[in-house]
């Protein structure tokens, strides 16, 4: 071939090449058992493709998560959820670019079911592992893209309220990976409040999404229940439930029946002191720090009337707020793929021994 062509067709070729490499797109398939809920989800360039989850009433009968027995759980859910999110996002286990799987916090037994599965399929495929932390993985929930035209996600810096059954707490995020906790709960989380004070008025377990749903027909100002008095942007919920326990204790020495003819106002004076509680300190950040992007995210944002509260928020002092989709608030795979997502466009990949761990910051 004659010299003069050899440049060109070189150049061509790049071209071509490095268009079709643009073109292949990044599939990551997440998964997350960090506690009592088995599931697996596919997200590609950011959009997500699938999200199945498997719950566990198996606990309801004990009040709370058994550890032994979400582990049992998980090992019989994680195979079929797997598959159910390959299949229902379209996609052949060949085509997914790497592994993600929650590394901790959570249950140690639960974590090494999620964990071990996520090693042996990224060994077999011989593509990378990502290890995720949980609680970062609430806060990216919000870059979850719906469709390739979703452009509803937050801007840095924000401020992410993060309220679960483990964890209370306000975090400042600076970027996909840079995110500063300034201020915790500490003792119990905004979760655990709901749930205990549920548990007293033996609403069953968890009760959070019960007490927002009576809270509904209930008057938040008939009961007024203590809010503790705590330095900085920090929480605390325990003098709350002793309050709540010790008020409903001789409410029933008068009344035996004051729980049932009363549900639904304690209910919802219960639901407005801990909302009061969460939104009192995020408003102080906000103010301190000047930033107006505010986002929520873990379980106890599907609340209700944490939902109102920040339209409110929003509306009085201009937040721009972001609130998750539903099945996004509690624990799902999808924020374990979209965090996974960004680690592996930073080319941040675990190595083949990593074990889980119960109890990490952010
Ligand atoms: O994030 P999550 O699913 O699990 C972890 O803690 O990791 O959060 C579960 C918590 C439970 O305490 C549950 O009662 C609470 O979220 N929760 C709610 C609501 N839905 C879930 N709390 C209040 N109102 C709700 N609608």
């Amino acid at each position: 071939m004659h010299s003069m062509w050899v440049k060109p067709l070189i150049t061509v070729f790049c071209i071509i090449f490095v268009s079709e490499f643009d073109m292949e797109k990044v599939t990551i398939l997440g998964i997350e058992s960090s506690c009592d809920d088995t599931s697996a989800a596919v997200i590609q360039d950011g959009v997500i493709r699938s999200n199945v989850i498997a719950g566990q009433a198996v606990h309801e009968r004990y009040g709370g998560v058994v550890p032994e027995l979400a582990s049992r759980a998980h090992q019989q859910n994680i195979i079929p959820v797997v598959h159910d999110a390959l299949k229902q996002a379209g996609i052949a286990k060949e085509e997914v670019s790497a592994v993600a799987f929650t590394r901790g916090p959570g249950l140690l037994g639960s974590l090494l079911v999620g964990t071990s599965f996520a090693k042996g399929l990224s060994s077999a495929l011989d593509i990378p592992l990502i290890e995720i932390n949980h609680l970062q993985a609430h806060v990216l929930a919000h870059f979850i893209k719906e469709d390739e035209n979703d452009r509803d996600q937050p801007d840095f810096p924000f401020l992410c309220l993060l309220v679960s059954g483990g964890n209370s707490q306000i975090i400042l995020v600076k970027s996909y990976s840079d995110m500063e906790i300034i201020g915790q709960t500490i003792d119990d989380a905004a979760g655990e409040a709901f749930d205990k004070c549920a548990k007293v008025m033996g609403l069953g377990y968890p009760g959070g999404p019960v007490v927002d749903r009576l809270a509904k027909q209930g008057d938040p100002d008939r009961f007024t229940f203590s809010k503790p008095r705590i330095d900085g942007y920090d929480y605390s919920f325990s003098g709350l439930k002793t309050s709540f326990l010790y008020f409903l204790r001789d409410e029933l020495k008068v009344d035996p029946d004051f729980i049932e003819k009363n549900k639904e106002d304690l209910c919802a004076s219960l639901q407005k002191t801990i909302v009061d509680i969460l939104m009192d300190k995020l408003y102080r950040a906000s103010n301190d720090l000047g930033i107006k992007e505010v986002a929520v995210a873990g379980g106890v944002s599907a609340n209700s009337g944490l939902r109102s509260a920040f339209e409110e928020y929003s509306l009085e002092y201009g937040w721009k707020i972001h609130i998750p989709k539903f099945a996004y608030t509690t624990d799902n795979a999808a924020m374990v793929a979209i965090t996974g997502y960004y680690k592996y466009l930073d080319g941040e990949f675990s190595q083949p021994d990593v074990v889980p761990y119960a109890r990490v910051s952010i």
